[in-house]
């Protein structure tokens, strides 16, 4: 598959892939669901599961010779230079619960540069895609960060790891910095949707310390395509491997960076 040509054909089927599992979930929303446990606070439900399945089997017919790197199974790689990060229901927590902020999650990448990336949320029937190049969309109509260009006037999201409780001191630290100098944050509970919001403009700026690369490829994605700016807690370019991620609408990049770097005085005296 060449790259121009293919990327194209890549976000269809990566929409395919991620409405079909939205299906699954808005199906068995609010209906008793088999949980299993990861650890003590880190759950799986049998949707996962048949989602995980469903876009499996949409990927092994559309695209047979890439990888596949998905939240519940193991990583079965051949070498391909393309890979999808599949989360198939991000906010297990929240669907576990019945709290209504969900996804599903779908993005490729080519020599480690994501191509495409598509991710749903079945509840709001908002279908969010990304092609590099192409701009990222929400139900077909073209997204832009917001322009909010200092911390008093942006609206923050973030998340926090399930070893949240390793250090709940060390994990609220960059969270109080930031929260004495921004308007207001957040935490819903699906860094997916999280991403697509501040490429919608709903917020200016996420950041979260250990994300896996299923939790952000199509997000990254959506943030650049519509004009924003995803890097480390450093600056640095963010590699698809767990770690920490600063999403921003741009502008409030920097000032988000040195808080979360610690290095920032007191705005106020
Ligand atoms: C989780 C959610 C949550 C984030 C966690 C993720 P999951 O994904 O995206 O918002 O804070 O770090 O692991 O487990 O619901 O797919
Ligand atoms: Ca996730
Ligand atoms: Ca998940």
């Amino acid at each position: 598959m060449g790259n121009e040509s293919a990327s194209g054909r890549l976000v269809t089927v990566a929409a395919e892939a991620a409405l079909r599992a939205g299906a699954i979930q808005k199906e068995r929303y609010g209906q008793e669901v088999r949980i299993d446990y990861k650890g003590e606070i880190d759950l799986v439900t049998e949707v996962d599961r048949a989602c995980e399945a469903a876009i499996l089997e949409i990927l092994r017919s559309r695209v047979p010779d890439h990888d596949v790197v998905t939240e519940e199974s193991l990583p079965a790689r051949r070498g391909s230079p393309f890979v999808w990060y599949v989360d198939p229901l991000d906010g297990t927590t929240n669907f576990a619960h019945g709290y209504p902020c969900f996804c599903a999650s779908v993005g490729v990448a080519r020599d480690g540069v994501v191509l495409a990336g598509a991710i749903y949320d079945p509840i709001k029937a908002e279908l969010f895609t990304a092609e590099r190049g192409s701009g990222a969309h929400l139900n077909g109509r073209r997204l832009r960060v917001s322009r909010a260009g200092e911390l008093l006037k942006s609206l923050l999201m973030t998340g926090f790891p399930y070893d949240v409780r390793d250090d709940v001191p060390g994990k609220l630290r960059p969270f109080t910095r930031l929260m004495g100098e921004a308007r207001a944050i957040r935490r819903d509970g699906s860094a997916a949707l999280d991403l697509c919001y501040v490429a919608a403009g709903r917020i200016d700026g996420f950041w979260e310390e250990k994300l896996h690369s299923w939790d952000m490829a199509a997000g990254t994605l959506m943030v650049e395509e519509a004009g924003g700016r995803v890097t480390r807690f450093d600056g640095s370019a963010l590699p698809l491997v767990e770690d920490e991620i600063v999403a921003t609408n741009g502008h409030i990049h920097e000032a988000m960076l040195d808080l979360l770097r610690g290095e920032s005085r007191p705005r106020r005296p």
